[in-house]
This record gives C-alpha cells, structure tokens and sequence, in this order.
C-alpha cells in the first residue's frame, strides 16, 4: 500500500506499507511460512502439526491442521495476551502453555520434536517454513511494478523472515524478473530485547542471548535461531539495525491507525517506529522509496493501546443531547 499520508508525516516522498496484518486465514505473516510447512508434513506423512510459538504461530499452525484435518499440538509462553490465545484455541488444537519465555518454549520443543517425531514447523520443518518467507520479497517487487524499493524494513524475532525477504529479492534478479541494486534492508526490533540489532551496533556476528521485558510480545526471541544468517544479510544490503522503545512502539501504532487505517500489533509498531527513527538519524534519506514490513494485527493484542484511545462520547437517545454536545464541540473548537 502506498501510504502518502503517513509519508508527510514523517517527511519522505515514497513509502508502502506490506499489509500483512490482514494475511489470511489469521492476520499476520506467519501463514506465509505454516501454509509451505503444512503442505509439506502432509506429504512427508506426519500425523501431528505442531509448534513452538509466540502466538501468531501457534494461530496459523492451529487454523492449517484443522484444515487439512491433522492433530494439532501448539507451545506458547504463559504469559501471552488473550486475543492470541483464543486465536488458537478457536480452532481446538491442544495448547500448551509453558512457564518460561520463548526460548524456554523452544528448548523443551526441540526435545520433543527428537523424541516424538511430531512435525514442528519451526523446529523439524523448518527448512521448509523458511521458503514460505520469500513470498513477502516476491510480493513486494511485483507490487512495485517489478523494481525494487530503496530500503526495506523487517521486523526480526527467531530471524526467518528478514534473510528469506532478501532471498526472495535475490532470486527473482537470478531469473530475470527485476534488476538493479537490492534495497538497503533494516533489522527492527524492541528495545527490551533486540540481540540482533546490538550485535550489529557491536560488530558480533552471532547475537548475544538476552532475557526479553517488552510489550512486542511476537518478537520477543532472546535467542534467535536465525540470528547470523540476519545479520550476514542486513550487513550484505547495506543496512543497518534499530531498536525502539515500548512506548515508541504504541505511538507508531497509533500513528499508522489514524494516517493510514491499518491496525497492527506491537510487531508492527516496532518496524514503523524503526522507519521513523532512521529517517530521523539520516540513515534513510528522505527522497528515496521505503518499503516497511507490517507483519500482524492490532486486534489479537487490543491491551496494548486500550487505556490510551479517547473513550466514547456516551448520549441518551434524544436529539437535544446529541445537539448540546456537538454545540459545546463547536465551542471549543
Ligand atoms: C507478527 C510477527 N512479526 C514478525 C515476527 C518475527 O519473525 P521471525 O521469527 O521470522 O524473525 C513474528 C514472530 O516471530 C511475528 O509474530
């Protein structure tokens, strides 16, 4: 989507969104990645689909394996918001919530997966998860009218999406389908656990572990298992990292709802503030095109910016009511 109104705003000429927080069947990118590693489970004949996730994965890998009729096992952190959660639990899958983080999830996963040969997308698929990312670079070059952008800003958690967008990218160059320079591509992620941007800022070519404390609950990974091959790829376009504040992140929520009426969720807010940012350090010149990634839905994580929002003007059903209100809005304004 081209987005001039938020552009203004932030003071540059050319800037898209990628809308992935209206990705189906379940509002955010990880359909892209669960849809390839579905249909692969199917054919390598695993009988249970699993994950571990924190939460727009387990949604997605719930909502396929109750398509395709497979039993379906998902790991989450216990402290996930509620919309995650129901977004599970709709499609009956057994959700198992883990006390510990996302890397403590993914630890006992990984046993699980050796020990019982369950088909985990990210674990024992992974391979294959990893290729559905690509879509999103396909995506963007067609949408641009087969160019690439300038610059490009990912989000980064466990660290599939940000080098398979650039694989993406690549490939399609190979095969002729676009020529030209690859964009410059960012690693956005939340201060309050951003391993992957510090090694950057550090020059470490594999990211420090760090204990997550954020409200971008979907990206807090503190032990990416992508990792290098996120850094390898921001350090060959170019780019650079950046990681923003809690509170940075619902301004940037916020700030894309009301300029562009697109509702993400704290991953997105990261990668818009992360845009902000840049532009304003001068990392990302002001005349040059910017596409940044929205990778999930502000619905499933409505806590994040309920007790920020103006509360609703509440009237009785009499038009005099409605006639005094709108005359005391008109007096100050
Ligand atoms: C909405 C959203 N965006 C981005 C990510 C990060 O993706 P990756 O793990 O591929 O870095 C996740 C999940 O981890 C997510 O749920």
């Amino acid at each position: 989507m081209r987005c001039d109104r938020l552009a203004a705003r932030l003071g540059v000429s050319e800037l898209y969104i990628k809308d992935d927080s209206v990705n189906h069947p379940t509002l955010s990118y990880k359909d892209r990645v669960v849809s390839v590693a579905a249909t692969r489970a199917v054919e390598l004949g695993f009988n249970v689909l699993a994950c571990a996730s924190t939460g727009n994965l387990a949604n997605s890998v719930a909502a396929h394996a109750a398509r395709l009729g497979l039993e379906c096992c998902v790991f989450i952190p216990d402290t996930l918001e509620a919309g995650k959660v129901l977004g599970s639990a709709i499609f009956n899958p057994t959700i198992l919530t883990i006390a510990g983080t996302y890397d403590d999830v993914n630890r006992l996963c990984t046993q699980v997966a050796d020990r019982y040969g369950w088909g985990f997308v990210n674990i024992n698929l992974r391979s294959y998860y990893a290729e559905g990312a690509k879509t999103i670079g396909f995506e963007i070059v067609e949408q641009l009218g087969w160019r690439y952008p300038k610059h490009l800003v990912s989000p980064v958690a466990g660290g599939t999406l940000l080098p398979r967008i650039v694989r993406g990218l690549r490939e399609l160059r190979q095969i002729g389908l676009v020529d030209g320079e690859l964009p410059r591509v960012y690693a956005a992620q939340a201060a309050g656990c951003a391993p992957v941007v510090h090694a950057l800022d550090t020059g470490l070519e594999h990211p420090e572990p760090v204990r997550p404390n954020t409200i971008a609950k979907s990206i807090a990974i503190g032990n990416p298992a992508d990792g290098y091959q996120v850094i390898q790829s921001v350090k060959a376009t170019g780019g650079r990292g950046a990681a923003v504040t809690d509170a940075e992140i619902v301004d940037a929520i916020r700030l894309l709802a009301e300029t562009e009426g697109i509702f993400t969720e704290p991953a997105g807010g990261t990668t818009v503030a992360a845009a902000i940012d840049l532009i304003r350090r001068g990392a990302i010149p002001r005349d040059e095109s910017i596409v940044v990634c929205v990778t999930g839905n502000g619905y499933k994580t409505a806590e994040v910016v309920a007790d920020k929002l103006a509360a609703p003007v509440r009237l009785s059903r009499a038009f005099k009511d409605f006639e005094a209100w709108h005359e005391s809005r008109v007096a100050l304004a």
